[in-house]
């Protein structure tokens, strides 16, 4: 499977205009001044970049300009169930890596004693403690900043490193750093899990194995008018079908994407290259 360098999602091959066409729109190149030093370090290395011509720039300004919005659309686009119920439960630590607003780490609370959450754009944290907070686990999920590459986490901290439509092979967005980082903080016998994969082949050279869920799966917006409304921004060449559709619910091959129904899995050995325990 090949794709775009934007976490978990193929961009829809048939968009006339390219890429994430309406969500480059919404932002400006003056708009990079948002990031801080870490993060502009990361995502424009050269100092500079135009969220007109580049899509990942534009999904990084979305997450700290407009939050809300990208939560609503991270909430419709659901996980799989099989993605979840596969992941180990009943363990003592789990990190989760690009937390965003808590699509994935609302479902692993109920899966380790301890859950640390690493995300770092301070807007989606903030939604993400607060969501937490209104669910009465404030308390059981550790929301902290950090990049895939430089994990504030010791060697050996989790049973579960998880990262879900986050990570990619670009070394802004994981890469072979960040991949490292995440089998440094997870334990022997452990498990390291890449949510909703697109580089497939580039994790099974490093060790990857790769499970998928069937079933039809659809995008579940609120209401009919949210559909349209975010279809036009995330799914613009798939907004005149869904109008036509007239449904709240929109088949992920109608707007286009890969659904988050797979992962990629490695379970660390005991040894350093040697089996898994
Ligand atoms: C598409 S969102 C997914 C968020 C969440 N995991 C979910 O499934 O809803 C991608 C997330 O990766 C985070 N991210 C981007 N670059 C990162 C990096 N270098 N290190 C850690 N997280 C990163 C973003 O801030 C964002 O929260």
């Amino acid at each position: 499977m090949t794709g775009p360098e934007v976490p978990g999602r193929l961009i829809p091959a048939k968009d006339p205009n390219g890429p994430g066409r309406e969500l480059r729109r919404r932002y400006v190149p003056g708009d990079v001044g948002v990031f801080t030093r870490d993060e502009a370090r990361r995502f424009v290395p050269r100092g500079d970049g135009d969220p007109h011509h580049d899509v990942v720039l534009a999904w990084e300004l979305l997450y700290r300009l407009e939050p809300e919005l990208y939560d609503r659309l991270a909430t419709a686009e659901r996980l799989h169930p099989g993605v979840v119920d596969w992941l180990p439960r009943g363990v003592d630590r789990i990190a989760e890596v690009g937390a965003g607003t808590g699509r994935l780490t609302m479902q692993l609370i109920d899966r380790g004693q301890h859950v640390v959450a690493v995300e770092p754009a301070l807007p989606l944290r903030r939604i993400l403690r607060r969501k937490l907070v209104a669910a009465g686990h404030g308390d059981r999920v550790r929301v902290i900043r950090g990049f895939f590459d430089q994990l504030p986490l010791p060697d050996d901290f989790a049973d579960l490193v998880v990262a879900c439509s986050a990570f990619t092979p670009v070394p802004g967005h994981g890469g072979q750093t960040g991949l490292a980082e995440m089998e440094r903080v997870c334990r022997p016998g452990g498990c390291v899990a890449i949510i909703w994969p697109n580089h497939l082949d580039w994790l099974a050279a490093r060790g990857y194995r790769y499970v998928s869920f069937p079933g039809p799966m659809s995008v579940e917006f609120g209401s009919y008018a949210e559909a349209v409304e975010l279809s036009e921004i995330f799914y613009p060449q798939a907004a005149g079908e869904v109008r036509r559709r007239g449904c709240r619910r929109v088949p992920f091959e109608v707007a286009g994407l890969n659904p988050p129904r797979d992962l990629a899995f490695k379970i660390m050995p005991c040894q350093p290259g040697g089996t898994p325990c």
